[in-house]
């Protein structure tokens, strides 16, 4: 046995008192789980602790919390560990971000998370006419979206995403990679719609910024980003879906400026994003129009020095042989026929080809 403190969130909307901190001391084996300290001190000290839990084995996806302000599962987080990432000894857990809080350690996933979920029709639409016995599907497809369906639901990942904090409506992490679980899915009658459909949304695949939080916050391996990545590649490659909200071009053009320069060249990102893909963009008038509005932020840019008129005029390049490295990558990443999405989840190999 050992001793572990504890500091607990604990809020009460209903109570009209705002948040505060209360911390509680319990002895554990240290190998036994934050929850189970959790409901140790809401057993002996306060049985007004709210905490949801069910299966105590990292399965319902229930317990998600934030611990040391990294989302996780309590029943997942061991205690010796925990006290080890905290700062002052002390395992601190509160509720997950980006869902209003119910009660103290408890919040309204129904308000966030299962909203989203259902907003990209989460089940499948079956081609038809339904075969009279089973579908056969080619085991590499299976293993391409196993990744996806191993999601527990939990919103650790929701709880983290960069995006949904700035803009709420984003679909988010858990949604989309529930969604790639169906557009991965031969059977599934609706890969356009669904992929049209998260395109065309300002707030679907495009308004994720890569900020990789949602792959180190989930506890099961899904790494939703790389699902939100297959659907833009679905979306732009295969289905060559050009959306409204300009993504897909955006996409487009930051990485042919990579192929050609090494580096990025943000003096023609833009331009390229709104007017098409070539030098001459810049003189189109859709390119103009958001030039002209961007003018105020490039000024900014342009005061603070994070772009000079000599870097406008002359884009930075890398050398020529780690030019020649870079086209090599891209050779190697677009030389097969056939796009490969196997992922070290499953397949043991290293990620996207
Ligand atoms: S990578 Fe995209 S979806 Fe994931 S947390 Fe960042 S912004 Fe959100
Ligand atoms: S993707 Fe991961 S973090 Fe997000 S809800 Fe599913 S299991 Fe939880
Ligand atoms: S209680 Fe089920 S995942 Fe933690």
């Amino acid at each position: 046995m050992a001793e572990f403190t504890l500091r607990l969130r604990r809020y009460d909307p209903e109570s009209g008192e705002g948040p505060f901190w209360e911390e509680h001391t319990i002895d554990l084996e240290p190998h036994r789980s934050v929850l189970e300290g959790i409901l140790q001190a809401k057993d002996r000290f306060d049985g007004s602790i709210g905490i949801r839990c069910s299966c105590r084995a990292a399965i319902c996806g229930s317990c998600g919390v934030k611990i040391n302000g990294q989302p996780d599962l309590a029943c997942h987080t061991h205690l010796e560990r925990a006290k080890r990432r905290s700062k002052d000894g002390i395992i601190e857990v509160e509720p997950m971000g980006n869902m209003p809080v119910i009660k103290d350690l408890i919040v309204d996933m129904e308000a966030v998370h299962w909203k989203k979920i259902r907003r990209v029709t989460p089940w499948l639409i079956a081609k038809q006419p339904v075969p009279e016995r089973e579908y056969i599907v080619p085991r590499e497809t299976m293993v391409d979206v196993t990744q996806s369906m191993a999601c527990i639901q939990c919103g650790a990942c929701v709880s983290d995403c960069l995006s949904m904090e700035v803009d709420p409506e984003f679909i988010g992490p858990a949604a989309l990679a529930k969604a790639y679980r169906f557009v991965g899915d031969p059977r599934d009658a609706q890969h356009r719609e669904r992929l049209e459909d998260l395109a065309e949304d300002p707030h679907g695949i495009y308004d994720c910024t890569h900020c990789f939080q949602c792959i180190s916050a989930c506890p099961k391996g899904v790494a939703p980003m790389n699902q939100i990545m297959r659907l833009r590649r679905r979306a732009g490659n295969d289905f060559h879906i050009e959306d409204r909200n300009n993504g897909e071009r955006h996409e487009r053009a930051f990485v042919s400026l990579i192929k050609r320069n090494g580096l990025l060249d943000e003096a023609e990102l833009l331009p390229r994003s709104y007017g098409g893909d070539s030098a001459l963009a810049k003189f189109k008038p859709s390119a103009a129009a958001e030039l002209a509005s961007s003018l105020p932020v490039i000024a900014r840019a342009l005061l603070r020095r994070k772009l000079t008129p000599a870097a406008v005029l002359k884009p930075h390049k890398l050398p020529r042989a780690d030019r020649d490295q870079i086209k090599r990558i891209y050779d190697e990443v677009d030389g097969p026929d056939e796009r490969v999405e196997f992922n070290i989840y499953i397949s043991g190999k290293d990620e996207d080809r």
